[in-house]
């Protein structure tokens, strides 16, 4: 089975990458590296002794990546490729909807056009907005605060009218909370370019000197300690969960929450990552950050019951492969 991985160098694709390899998946990777570096690809190939194809394609140019339709005998897709902050997405809307939204319409056309019609969705918690009752389930309603989650949002209702029209499609789509961890080896991670805009990366600089001082962001919320409370998944419990997707009988059009079930405070987070890597996080409390919710954590029962989902990675391991990463890799 060869599958087409869209942003298959980021954080969450390469993780995927490697478990689609260990699963005996052949992979063909298409990445434009704007928000991702190619020596991944060594590293990848490093962890699992597998070789992986990988071609530098803008997706927005649809006849480049007819090329690889033409070229490889593709069975499904993991479609991971977008631009995904959040405040940038707030300062440049249009280069967001333009961006996430052309190049996954290229991607679906081609799909349809060369009889691939199994696709699983990279989604995002951020399309619940601001909940009404915890924890979170598949059913409740959608809504989003910025661009980035409109976009992720957009492309769910794409990929909905698109089954609704032509239901040989197979389409899986995952939601995500928040991703943060790295691979045991200390070579895959997340490491962003610039100021992190997400708080386990901040930590981390923070933890590595490399910024003086973590800002909390608001401690006034309704929560055990009044910051902010998210569901924290380790990057390779999310990461199988797209091998469980490709791999469910279940056809048709499914979403699924990839979560823990439970929530974590920004304080308690610290707290956890300085006890387990035996370091101290210089912090502050300063005011909210726009467009922050209180609290957000999922039911992943749906997932557990139809995928297998089984996450079994902890808080400590969240912090001690993110903090081995950086360590490795800097
Ligand atoms: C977590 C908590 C902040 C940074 C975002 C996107 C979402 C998804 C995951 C892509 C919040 C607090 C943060 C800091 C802080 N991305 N915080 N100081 O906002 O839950 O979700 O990333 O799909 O779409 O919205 O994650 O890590 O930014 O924030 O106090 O320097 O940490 O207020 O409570 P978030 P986050």
């Amino acid at each position: 089975m060869k599958v087409l991985v869209t942003g298959g160098l980021g954080f969450i694709g390469s993780h995927t990458v490697v478990d689609l390899l260990n699963e005996g998946y052949e992979v063909v990777i298409v990445d434009n590296l704007v928000n991702s570096k190619e020596d991944v690809l060594s590293k990848i190939k490093k962890i699992t002794n597998k070789d992986v194809t990988f071609y530098k394609i803008d997706l927005c140019l649809k006849e480049d990546l007819r090329k690889i339709f033409e070229k490889e005998k593709i069975d499904s897709v993991i479609h991971f490729a977008g631009l995904k902050a959040v405040g940038e997405s707030v300062e440049k809307p249009l280069m967001y909807y333009e961006n996430n939204l052309i190049s996954t319409i290229n991607l679906l056309e081609l799909m349809q056009e060369y009889g691939v019609y199994k696709i699983v969705f990279s989604s995002s918690a951020t399309v619940y907005g601001n909940p009404k009752s915890l924890p979170i389930y598949e059913d409740f309603p959608l809504s989003t605060t910025n661009p980035y989650g409109t976009t992720k949002l957009m492309i769910e209702n794409i990929l909905t009218d698109l089954y609704k029209s032509d239901n040989k499609f197979d389409i899986t789509i995952l939601r995500y909370f928040n991703p943060i961890g790295a691979h045991k080896s200390g070579l895959l991670g997340e490491d962003p370019n610039g100021i992190p805009n997400n708080l386990m990366p901040y930590i981390v600089r923070v933890a590595t000197s490399k910024l003086p001082v973590l800002n909390v962001f608001g401690n006034d919320y309704n929560t055990v300690d009044g910051t902010g409370v998210r569901d924290y998944i380790h990057v390779c419990d999310l990461s199988y969960g797209h091998v469980l997707a490709l791999k469910n009988k279940k056809t048709g059009l499914k979403i699924y929450n990839l979560g823990t079930g439970k929530g974590t405070s920004v304080l308690e987070l610290v707290k956890r990552f300085e006890s387990v890597n035996h370091v101290k996080i210089n912090y502050q409390i300063t005011k909210r950050r726009e467009g922050d919710i209180d609290s957000c954590y999922a039911s992943n029962e749906k997932a557990v019951r139809e995928l297998g989902f089984n996450p079994k990675y902890t808080l400590d391991d969240m912090c001690l492969d993110s903090y081995n990463f950086i360590k490795n890799n800097n």
